[in-house]
Protein backbone atom coordinates (compact mmCIF):
# COMPACT_ATOMS: atom_id res chain seq x y z
CA UNK A 1 0.00 0.00 0.00
CA UNK A 2 2.59 2.75 0.97
CA UNK A 3 4.90 1.39 -1.73
CA UNK A 4 1.77 2.32 -4.21
CA UNK A 5 1.46 5.57 -2.77
CA UNK A 6 4.77 6.38 -3.04
CA UNK A 7 4.54 4.96 -6.69
CA UNK A 8 1.97 7.40 -7.47
CA UNK A 9 3.33 10.25 -6.02
CA UNK A 10 6.51 9.79 -8.19
CA UNK A 11 4.79 9.30 -11.37
CA UNK A 12 2.76 13.08 -10.17
CA UNK A 13 6.22 14.81 -9.54
CA UNK A 14 7.33 13.27 -12.97
CA UNK A 15 3.97 14.62 -14.77
CA UNK A 16 4.03 18.10 -12.88
CA UNK A 17 7.63 18.45 -12.94
CA UNK A 18 7.84 17.80 -17.17
CA UNK A 19 4.21 18.14 -18.58
CA UNK A 20 2.40 20.98 -16.52
CA UNK A 21 2.50 24.12 -17.94
CA UNK A 22 0.63 27.50 -16.89
CA UNK A 23 2.05 28.95 -20.13
CA UNK A 24 -1.81 28.89 -21.69
CA UNK A 25 -3.63 31.71 -23.86
CA UNK A 26 -6.46 31.30 -21.36
CA UNK A 27 -8.73 33.28 -19.40
CA UNK A 28 -8.55 32.24 -15.63
CA UNK A 29 -10.51 33.16 -12.59
CA UNK A 30 -8.04 34.23 -9.95
CA UNK A 31 -10.25 32.88 -7.31
CA UNK A 32 -10.86 29.48 -8.79
CA UNK A 33 -7.65 29.00 -10.23
CA UNK A 34 -6.17 30.22 -6.45
CA UNK A 35 -8.18 28.21 -4.65
CA UNK A 36 -7.86 25.30 -6.90
CA UNK A 37 -4.35 24.85 -8.24
CA UNK A 38 -2.65 27.38 -5.95
CA UNK A 39 -3.67 25.59 -2.99
CA UNK A 40 -3.58 22.30 -4.60
CA UNK A 41 0.25 22.35 -5.32
CA UNK A 42 1.12 24.55 -2.26
CA UNK A 43 -0.83 21.66 -0.12
CA UNK A 44 0.97 19.34 -2.49
CA UNK A 45 4.53 21.03 -0.86
CA UNK A 46 3.36 20.35 2.53
CA UNK A 47 2.32 17.26 2.53
CA UNK A 48 5.42 16.00 0.45
CA UNK A 49 7.92 18.80 0.85
CA UNK A 50 8.92 18.20 -2.79
CA UNK A 51 10.19 21.81 -4.25
CA UNK A 52 8.40 21.10 -7.88
CA UNK A 53 5.59 21.65 -6.10
CA UNK A 54 6.12 25.04 -4.61
CA UNK A 55 8.04 26.29 -8.03
CA UNK A 56 4.83 25.75 -9.69
CA UNK A 57 2.94 27.12 -7.35
CA UNK A 58 5.20 30.46 -7.50
CA UNK A 59 5.04 30.03 -11.66
CA UNK A 60 0.89 30.06 -11.61
CA UNK A 61 0.67 32.58 -8.34
CA UNK A 62 3.30 34.86 -10.20
CA UNK A 63 0.74 34.69 -14.05
CA UNK A 64 -2.17 35.73 -11.32
CA UNK A 65 -0.19 38.88 -9.52
CA UNK A 66 -1.43 41.34 -11.97
CA UNK A 67 -4.66 41.25 -11.25
CA UNK A 68 -3.99 43.10 -7.94
CA UNK A 69 -3.08 46.12 -9.87
CA UNK A 70 -5.80 48.13 -9.66
CA UNK A 71 -6.35 51.77 -7.74
CA UNK A 72 -7.31 50.38 -4.89
CA UNK A 73 -6.04 46.74 -4.67
CA UNK A 74 -8.74 44.90 -4.89
CA UNK A 75 -8.05 42.40 -7.66
CA UNK A 76 -9.95 42.56 -10.99
CA UNK A 77 -11.65 38.43 -10.79
CA UNK A 78 -10.19 37.25 -14.27
CA UNK A 79 -6.61 37.35 -16.37
CA UNK A 80 -5.03 35.43 -19.62
CA UNK A 81 -2.58 33.31 -17.60
CA UNK A 82 -0.27 33.74 -20.69
CA UNK A 83 -0.68 37.66 -21.54
CA UNK A 84 -1.92 39.05 -18.70
CA UNK A 85 -4.71 42.06 -18.91
CA UNK A 86 -7.02 41.60 -15.98
CA UNK A 87 -10.07 42.67 -16.24
CA UNK A 88 -13.62 41.49 -14.17
CA UNK A 89 -16.86 39.79 -15.51
CA UNK A 90 -18.90 41.42 -17.82
CA UNK A 91 -21.85 40.88 -15.57
CA UNK A 92 -21.04 42.61 -12.41
CA UNK A 93 -21.44 45.98 -14.25
CA UNK A 94 -17.09 46.58 -13.74
CA UNK A 95 -17.36 45.47 -9.84
CA UNK A 96 -15.30 42.74 -8.67
CA UNK A 97 -17.15 40.18 -6.81
CA UNK A 98 -16.06 40.02 -2.71
CA UNK A 99 -15.40 36.28 -2.57
CA UNK A 100 -13.39 36.55 -5.73
CA UNK A 101 -11.49 39.01 -3.99
CA UNK A 102 -11.09 38.25 -1.00
CA UNK A 103 -10.31 34.11 -1.02
CA UNK A 104 -6.97 34.47 -1.69
CA UNK A 105 -5.24 35.50 1.10
CA UNK A 106 -4.50 31.52 2.42
CA UNK A 107 -2.54 30.85 -0.52
CA UNK A 108 -0.81 33.35 -1.26
CA UNK A 109 0.52 34.29 2.41
CA UNK A 110 1.18 30.18 2.76
CA UNK A 111 3.52 31.18 -0.42
CA UNK A 112 5.13 33.81 0.94
CA UNK A 113 5.87 32.13 3.91
CA UNK A 114 7.61 29.22 1.74
CA UNK A 115 9.56 31.40 -0.95
CA UNK A 116 10.34 33.85 1.70
CA UNK A 117 9.29 36.52 -0.82
CA UNK A 118 6.85 38.89 0.91
CA UNK A 119 4.87 39.90 -2.24
CA UNK A 120 2.19 38.03 -2.34
CA UNK A 121 1.35 38.11 0.88
CA UNK A 122 1.22 42.40 0.81
CA UNK A 123 -1.00 41.79 -2.22
CA UNK A 124 -3.71 39.97 -0.92
CA UNK A 125 -3.56 41.45 2.86
CA UNK A 126 -3.40 44.94 1.37
CA UNK A 127 -7.15 43.40 -0.24
CA UNK A 128 -7.96 42.76 3.45
CA UNK A 129 -6.50 46.24 5.22
CA UNK A 130 -8.46 48.11 2.17
CA UNK A 131 -12.19 46.25 3.10
CA UNK A 132 -11.47 47.07 6.94
CA UNK A 133 -11.16 50.85 6.43
CA UNK A 134 -15.20 51.13 5.09
CA UNK A 135 -16.04 48.04 7.14
CA UNK A 136 -19.47 48.38 8.08
CA UNK A 137 -20.65 47.68 12.26
CA UNK A 138 -22.18 44.48 11.24
CA UNK A 139 -19.13 43.22 9.48
CA UNK A 140 -21.75 42.31 6.40
CA UNK A 141 -20.34 43.41 2.79
CA UNK A 142 -22.15 43.27 -0.37
CA UNK A 143 -21.15 41.12 -2.95
CA UNK A 144 -19.80 43.71 -5.77
CA UNK A 145 -16.57 45.94 -4.32
CA UNK A 146 -15.57 48.75 -6.90
CA UNK A 147 -12.03 47.81 -7.68
CA UNK A 148 -11.69 52.25 -8.55
CA UNK A 149 -12.50 53.00 -5.09
CA UNK A 150 -12.06 50.17 -3.09
CA UNK A 151 -15.93 50.21 -1.44
CA UNK A 152 -19.24 48.39 -1.98
CA UNK A 153 -21.63 48.70 -4.50
CA UNK A 154 -24.98 48.70 -3.45
CA UNK A 155 -25.61 44.43 -3.69
CA UNK A 156 -26.89 41.77 -2.04
CA UNK A 157 -25.37 39.81 1.24
CA UNK A 158 -25.19 36.42 1.40
CA UNK A 159 -23.12 33.90 2.66
CA UNK A 160 -23.88 31.58 -0.13
CA UNK A 161 -22.44 32.21 -3.77
CA UNK A 162 -20.08 35.56 -4.22
CA UNK A 163 -19.68 35.91 -0.31
CA UNK A 164 -19.54 33.16 1.28
CA UNK A 165 -15.48 32.52 1.68
CA UNK A 166 -13.77 35.94 2.33
CA UNK A 167 -15.81 35.40 5.56
CA UNK A 168 -14.34 31.77 5.64
CA UNK A 169 -10.68 33.27 5.22
CA UNK A 170 -10.79 36.21 7.51
CA UNK A 171 -11.47 33.03 10.45
CA UNK A 172 -8.73 30.82 8.83
CA UNK A 173 -5.82 33.57 7.81
CA UNK A 174 -6.04 34.24 11.95
CA UNK A 175 -5.91 30.21 12.29
CA UNK A 176 -3.44 30.06 9.63
CA UNK A 177 -0.82 32.43 11.74
CA UNK A 178 -1.23 30.83 14.74
CA UNK A 179 -3.72 33.54 16.68
CA UNK A 180 -0.96 35.76 16.82
CA UNK A 181 -1.06 40.12 17.06
CA UNK A 182 0.38 40.03 13.36
CA UNK A 183 -3.41 38.48 12.39
CA UNK A 184 -5.69 39.65 15.19
CA UNK A 185 -7.51 42.00 13.03
CA UNK A 186 -8.83 39.54 10.85
CA UNK A 187 -10.31 37.63 13.87
CA UNK A 188 -11.70 40.45 15.16
CA UNK A 189 -13.04 41.19 11.59
CA UNK A 190 -14.93 37.86 11.83
CA UNK A 191 -16.35 38.36 14.88
CA UNK A 192 -17.83 41.18 13.62
CA UNK A 193 -19.04 39.45 10.68
CA UNK A 194 -20.42 36.95 13.00
CA UNK A 195 -22.29 39.12 14.95
CA UNK A 196 -23.80 40.31 11.42
CA UNK A 197 -25.17 36.92 10.55
CA UNK A 198 -26.57 36.72 13.87
CA UNK A 199 -28.76 39.40 12.56
CA UNK A 200 -29.58 37.39 9.45
CA UNK A 201 -30.93 33.96 11.48
CA UNK A 202 -34.49 33.06 11.48
CA UNK A 203 -36.60 30.04 11.99
CA UNK A 204 -38.98 28.10 10.10
CA UNK A 205 -42.53 27.16 11.01
CA UNK A 206 -43.78 24.48 12.25
CA UNK A 207 -40.62 22.68 12.16
CA UNK A 208 -38.16 25.36 13.74
CA UNK A 209 -35.10 24.90 10.85
CA UNK A 210 -32.73 27.78 11.60
CA UNK A 211 -31.51 29.56 8.83
CA UNK A 212 -29.80 32.28 7.15
CA UNK A 213 -31.24 34.88 5.41
CA UNK A 214 -29.97 37.17 2.44
CA UNK A 215 -29.92 40.76 2.63
CA UNK A 216 -30.63 43.55 -0.06
CA UNK A 217 -30.70 46.77 1.42
CA UNK A 218 -32.57 46.44 4.75
CA UNK A 219 -35.11 43.80 3.49
CA UNK A 220 -34.05 40.21 4.69
CA UNK A 221 -35.06 37.22 2.16
CA UNK A 222 -35.60 33.81 3.24
CA UNK A 223 -33.40 32.04 1.09
CA UNK A 224 -30.30 30.12 1.65
CA UNK A 225 -27.72 28.66 -0.55
CA UNK A 226 -26.78 24.86 -0.26
CA UNK A 227 -23.21 26.48 -0.44
CA UNK A 228 -23.84 28.95 3.28
CA UNK A 229 -23.74 25.54 4.56
CA UNK A 230 -20.26 25.67 5.21
CA UNK A 231 -20.94 28.69 7.74
CA UNK A 232 -21.90 25.63 10.54
CA UNK A 233 -18.46 24.36 10.22
CA UNK A 234 -16.81 28.06 10.21
CA UNK A 235 -18.92 28.74 13.67
CA UNK A 236 -18.13 25.55 14.75
CA UNK A 237 -14.19 26.32 14.04
CA UNK A 238 -14.00 29.93 15.19
CA UNK A 239 -16.18 29.12 18.78
CA UNK A 240 -13.00 27.75 20.17
CA UNK A 241 -11.69 31.36 20.23
CA UNK A 242 -14.45 32.62 22.35
CA UNK A 243 -14.31 33.14 26.05
CA UNK A 244 -17.18 30.23 27.63
CA UNK A 245 -20.65 31.38 27.42
CA UNK A 246 -20.31 33.04 23.72
CA UNK A 247 -18.35 29.83 22.79
CA UNK A 248 -21.34 27.64 24.01
CA UNK A 249 -24.28 29.89 21.73
CA UNK A 250 -21.79 29.70 18.62
CA UNK A 251 -21.27 26.36 18.73
CA UNK A 252 -25.17 26.02 19.42
CA UNK A 253 -26.08 28.24 16.34
CA UNK A 254 -23.58 25.64 14.34
CA UNK A 255 -25.43 22.88 15.57
CA UNK A 256 -28.89 24.44 14.46
CA UNK A 257 -27.66 25.04 11.11
CA UNK A 258 -26.21 21.85 10.58
CA UNK A 259 -29.47 20.02 11.19
CA UNK A 260 -31.35 22.50 8.68
CA UNK A 261 -28.58 21.62 5.98
CA UNK A 262 -28.42 18.14 6.74
CA UNK A 263 -32.18 18.13 6.24
CA UNK A 264 -31.94 20.30 2.75
CA UNK A 265 -30.91 16.73 2.00
CA UNK A 266 -33.19 14.37 3.90
CA UNK A 267 -36.36 16.13 2.59
CA UNK A 268 -35.97 15.30 -0.98
CA UNK A 269 -36.92 12.15 -2.58
CA UNK A 270 -33.10 11.15 -3.40
CA UNK A 271 -31.96 12.46 -0.13
CA UNK A 272 -29.24 14.93 -1.79
CA UNK A 273 -29.80 18.52 -1.50
CA UNK A 274 -30.76 21.21 -4.01
CA UNK A 275 -28.65 24.32 -4.76
CA UNK A 276 -30.85 26.74 -2.92
CA UNK A 277 -33.75 26.57 -0.51
CA UNK A 278 -36.54 28.83 0.04
CA UNK A 279 -38.63 29.39 3.75
CA UNK A 280 -42.24 29.80 3.90
CA UNK A 281 -44.37 30.37 7.18
CA UNK A 282 -46.00 27.32 8.14
CA UNK A 283 -44.35 25.37 5.13
CA UNK A 284 -40.73 25.50 6.67
CA UNK A 285 -38.39 24.59 3.46
CA UNK A 286 -38.81 24.11 -0.38
CA UNK A 287 -36.14 23.25 -3.01
CA UNK A 288 -35.83 26.18 -5.53
CA UNK A 289 -33.10 25.41 -8.06
CA UNK A 290 -33.23 21.96 -7.62
CA UNK A 291 -30.01 20.77 -9.16
CA UNK A 292 -27.06 18.72 -6.77
CA UNK A 293 -23.70 19.33 -8.48
CA UNK A 294 -21.75 17.13 -5.85
CA UNK A 295 -21.36 20.43 -3.55
CA UNK A 296 -19.34 19.53 -0.36
CA UNK A 297 -19.98 22.44 1.87
CA UNK A 298 -23.12 20.08 4.38
CA UNK A 299 -20.02 17.62 4.84
CA UNK A 300 -17.52 19.80 5.38
CA UNK A 301 -19.90 21.24 7.92
CA UNK A 302 -20.09 17.69 9.36
CA UNK A 303 -16.44 17.16 9.56
CA UNK A 304 -15.81 20.14 11.80
CA UNK A 305 -18.52 19.72 14.22
CA UNK A 306 -17.76 15.98 14.40
CA UNK A 307 -14.04 17.03 15.33
CA UNK A 308 -15.09 19.92 17.30
CA UNK A 309 -17.73 18.06 19.18
CA UNK A 310 -16.81 14.34 19.34
CA UNK A 311 -20.47 13.63 18.42
CA UNK A 312 -21.17 10.39 16.23
CA UNK A 313 -24.50 11.69 15.32
CA UNK A 314 -22.08 13.58 12.52
CA UNK A 315 -21.00 10.94 11.30
CA UNK A 316 -24.07 8.59 10.74
CA UNK A 317 -25.51 11.92 9.05
CA UNK A 318 -22.44 12.69 6.85
CA UNK A 319 -22.67 8.62 6.06
CA UNK A 320 -26.81 9.14 5.03
CA UNK A 321 -25.58 11.75 2.41
CA UNK A 322 -22.75 10.01 1.62
CA UNK A 323 -25.27 6.83 0.61
CA UNK A 324 -27.62 8.85 -1.30
CA UNK A 325 -24.40 10.09 -3.25
CA UNK A 326 -23.59 6.03 -4.05
CA UNK A 327 -27.02 5.64 -5.19
CA UNK A 328 -28.03 8.71 -7.14
CA UNK A 329 -24.40 9.69 -8.51
CA UNK A 330 -22.08 6.53 -9.01
CA UNK A 331 -21.75 5.15 -12.15
CA UNK A 332 -19.27 2.83 -13.26
CA UNK A 333 -16.65 5.53 -14.49
CA UNK A 334 -16.85 8.09 -11.43
CA UNK A 335 -19.99 10.31 -10.13
CA UNK A 336 -22.02 12.52 -11.80
CA UNK A 337 -24.74 15.30 -10.33
CA UNK A 338 -27.95 15.60 -10.57
CA UNK A 339 -30.20 17.61 -13.03
CA UNK A 340 -32.92 17.41 -10.39
CA UNK A 341 -33.24 15.88 -6.52
CA UNK A 342 -36.76 15.28 -6.96
CA UNK A 343 -36.68 12.96 -9.79
CA UNK A 344 -33.04 11.88 -9.79
CA UNK A 345 -32.03 12.39 -13.65
CA UNK A 346 -28.84 12.84 -13.67
CA UNK A 347 -26.23 15.36 -15.16
CA UNK A 348 -23.02 14.50 -17.40
CA UNK A 349 -20.14 16.39 -15.46
CA UNK A 350 -17.85 15.37 -11.85
CA UNK A 351 -16.39 18.88 -10.48
CA UNK A 352 -13.56 18.18 -9.49
CA UNK A 353 -14.83 19.67 -6.12
CA UNK A 354 -15.79 15.83 -5.62
CA UNK A 355 -12.84 14.65 -5.22
CA UNK A 356 -10.73 17.64 -3.82
CA UNK A 357 -13.93 18.19 -0.83
CA UNK A 358 -16.77 16.06 -0.80
CA UNK A 359 -14.97 12.70 -0.69
CA UNK A 360 -12.04 14.20 1.59
CA UNK A 361 -14.53 15.43 4.00
CA UNK A 362 -16.52 12.13 4.11
CA UNK A 363 -13.33 10.14 4.19
CA UNK A 364 -11.98 12.78 6.90
CA UNK A 365 -15.02 12.47 9.04
CA UNK A 366 -14.54 8.65 9.34
CA UNK A 367 -10.66 8.67 10.48
CA UNK A 368 -8.72 9.34 13.79
CA UNK A 369 -8.61 13.12 14.54
CA UNK A 370 -4.94 13.18 14.18
CA UNK A 371 -5.27 12.63 10.45
CA UNK A 372 -4.59 16.41 9.38
CA UNK A 373 -4.50 17.74 12.71
CA UNK A 374 -6.51 21.03 13.08
CA UNK A 375 -3.68 21.75 15.15
CA UNK A 376 -1.33 21.96 12.62
CA UNK A 377 -2.94 22.22 9.70
CA UNK A 378 -5.94 24.40 8.31
CA UNK A 379 -7.66 23.92 5.26
CA UNK A 380 -8.07 26.36 2.59
CA UNK A 381 -11.40 26.94 0.57
CA UNK A 382 -11.52 23.96 -1.72
CA UNK A 383 -10.38 21.25 1.10
CA UNK A 384 -6.48 21.66 0.64
CA UNK A 385 -4.78 21.02 3.71
CA UNK A 386 -1.91 23.81 4.26
CA UNK A 387 0.44 23.97 7.78
CA UNK A 388 -0.34 26.53 10.39
CA UNK A 389 2.94 28.57 10.27
CA UNK A 390 2.78 30.76 13.38
CA UNK A 391 2.90 34.80 12.07
CA UNK A 392 5.38 37.12 13.57
CA UNK A 393 7.70 39.56 11.29
CA UNK A 394 7.64 37.93 7.94
CA UNK A 395 11.29 37.48 8.23
CA UNK A 396 11.08 35.72 11.68
CA UNK A 397 8.63 33.29 10.36
CA UNK A 398 10.06 29.77 9.28
CA UNK A 399 8.66 27.07 7.52
CA UNK A 400 9.40 23.60 9.21
CA UNK A 401 8.28 21.63 6.22
CA UNK A 402 11.12 20.07 5.44
CA UNK A 403 11.93 18.79 8.96
CA UNK A 404 8.38 17.77 9.36
CA UNK A 405 7.29 16.02 6.28
CA UNK A 406 7.57 12.10 6.42
CA UNK A 407 8.46 10.93 3.09
CA UNK A 408 12.10 8.66 2.80
CA UNK A 409 14.46 11.51 2.69
CA UNK A 410 15.36 10.65 -0.83
CA UNK A 411 12.34 12.14 -1.63
CA UNK A 412 12.99 15.28 -0.23
CA UNK A 413 14.15 18.59 -1.10
CA UNK A 414 15.29 17.92 -4.69
CA UNK A 415 16.01 21.41 -6.06
CA UNK A 416 17.29 19.16 -8.85
CA UNK A 417 13.73 17.46 -9.07
CA UNK A 418 13.02 17.42 -12.71
CA UNK A 419 16.04 15.59 -13.83
CA UNK A 420 16.18 13.31 -11.11
CA UNK A 421 13.34 11.09 -12.70
CA UNK A 422 14.22 11.30 -16.47
C1 LIG B 1 -25.29 15.17 19.17
O1 LIG B 1 -25.74 16.05 18.15
C2 LIG B 1 -27.14 16.00 17.92
C3 LIG B 1 -27.42 16.89 16.72
O2 LIG B 1 -26.98 18.19 16.92
C4 LIG B 1 -27.90 16.41 19.16
O3 LIG B 1 -29.27 16.31 18.94
C5 LIG B 1 -27.49 15.52 20.32
O4 LIG B 1 -28.09 15.98 21.50
C6 LIG B 1 -25.98 15.53 20.48
N1 LIG B 1 -25.60 14.55 21.47
C7 LIG B 1 -24.86 14.87 22.53
C8 LIG B 1 -24.52 13.73 23.44
O5 LIG B 1 -24.49 16.01 22.76
C1 LIG C 1 1.05 27.83 17.90
O1 LIG C 1 1.44 28.56 19.06
C2 LIG C 1 1.43 27.78 20.24
C3 LIG C 1 1.66 28.72 21.40
O2 LIG C 1 2.70 29.60 21.16
C4 LIG C 1 2.48 26.70 20.13
O3 LIG C 1 2.52 25.91 21.29
C5 LIG C 1 2.14 25.81 18.92
O4 LIG C 1 3.13 24.85 18.72
C6 LIG C 1 1.99 26.66 17.67
N1 LIG C 1 1.44 25.81 16.61
C7 LIG C 1 2.06 25.60 15.46
C8 LIG C 1 1.38 24.68 14.50
O5 LIG C 1 3.12 26.12 15.16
Amino acid sequence: MVVRKLAVMLLNCRWVANSLDFNKDYEASVFETTIRVVGGLLSTYDLSGDKIFLEKAKDIADRLLPAWNSPSGIPYNRINLARGGAHNFGWTGGNSILADSGTEQLEFIALSQRTKDPKYQEKVEKVVKELQKTFPADGLLPIYINPRSGTAAYSTITFGAMGDSFYEYLLKVWIQGNKTEAVKHYREMWETSMKGLQSLVRKTTPSSFTYICEKNGNFLSDKMDELACFAPGMLALGSKGYGSGEAEEVLSLAEELAWTCYNFYQLTPTKLAGENYYFHPGQDMNVGTSWNILRPETVESLFYLWRITGNKTYQEWGWNIFQAFEKNSRLETGYVGLKDVNSGIKDNMMQSFFLAETLKYLYLLFSPTSVISLDEWVFNTEAHPLRIVTRGDLHQENVQVDRQQKLPIHFRGRKEGRLGYN
